[in-house]
């Protein structure tokens, strides 16, 4: 059963630049909280508790000043810098001391995730024994994103940015990975963008046959935040479906809550550390 998860929230975001000069992408707004709270609910609904969450250089304190040790949300939080963005797979040689033999869930802290029976299809995927799992979701422009082409259900290609292709999946910036993925991952070479790749690491785990894909149909949302348009995308998504249902997306202490995680103490200490905020209000409601 895969434990622990990592956060990839360092980056340059430099497609929301001027934006992102002096603030890291995961901590600006997605509607009413910070975009890091996205993908760590994602971790939070598959049942992981033990989560590291690599940032830039020099970073650290201002995820620590919202998120703390992460006991507020009843898990535990640790901090690891990435020098310079030098690919996704870096995480896992980052991470090497973190991750334990169950293997380790990965996601980008700029990735969103809303989808019907989500909580049950990341659950089943922490069963994951051997082997690496990936989640696919159609793309309406597939030469912008990392591509799998699928036969019976299995995974036959995975092409970066594919200049042609008939398939519109995209894999999505979650994945799941056995205890091998250090090891593998120190093997990569550098692209011809100077980047250890997501992809070249995959296709190892497909060559060897111990590569399986889960589909979050078109009932579901993935987007990421990584255009000025995605992110105000994604901002409106979150926005409509609150103010519609009348429930926060990605509320972390609702999460904790109903796993029992935490307590309603608990709870009333996390309403003191947000103050007099919308998001408080909401959690007040939750005390009764
Ligand atoms: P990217 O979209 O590749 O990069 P970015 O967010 O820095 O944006 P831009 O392309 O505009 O410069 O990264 C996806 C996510 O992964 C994002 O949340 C940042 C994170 N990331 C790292 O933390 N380290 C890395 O080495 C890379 C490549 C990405």
């Amino acid at each position: 059963m895969i434990k622990k998860g990592i956060i990839l929230a360092g980056g340059l975001g430099s497609r929301m630049s001027p934006i992102t000069k002096s603030v890291n992408k995961q901590l600006l707004p997605i509607y009413d909280k910070p975009l890091i709270y996205y993908p760590l609910s994602v971790l939070m609904l598959a049942g992981i508790k033990e989560v590291l969450i690599i940032v830039n250089r020099g970073q650290v304190s201002q995820f620590k000043k919202i998120l703390k040790n992460g006991e507020n949300f009843g898990i535990k939080i640790q901090y690891k810098e990435q020098k310079q963005p030098n690919g996704l797979p870096e995480a896992f040689i980052i991470g090497e001391k973190f991750i334990d033999k169950n293997g380790v869930a990965l996601i980008l802290g700029d990735n969103f995730f809303y989808a019907q029976s989500l909580t049950k299809t990341l659950q089943n995927a922490t069963k994951l024994k051997n082997g690496a799992k990936v989640f696919l979701h159609p793309v309406s422009n597939p030469k912008l994103y990392g591509i799998a082409s699928i036969k019976n259900k299995k995974i036959v290609s995975l092409k970066e940015k594919p200049t042609s292709t008939n398939s519109n999946l995209a894999v999505t910036g979650l994945y799941f990975f056995d205890k091998n993925v250090v090891s593998i991952s120190k093997t990569l070479k550098p692209s011809k963008r100077k980047e250890l790749e997501i992809i070249d690491l995959l296709n190892i785990y497909r060559k060897k046959n111990r590569l399986s894909a889960e589909f979050l149909g078109r009932g579901g949302a993935w987007l990421d935040a990584g255009s000025i348009d995605d992110y105000y995308d994604t901002t409106s998504f979150v926005s409509a479906i609150q103010k519609r249902q009348g429930f926060k997306i990605a509320c972390l202490e609702e999460i904790a809550l109903t796993k029992k995680w935490i307590n309603k103490n608990t709870l009333k200490e996390s309403i003191k550390f947000y103050g007099n905020c919308d998001y408080s209000k909401y959690l007040r409601r939750l005390l009764f």
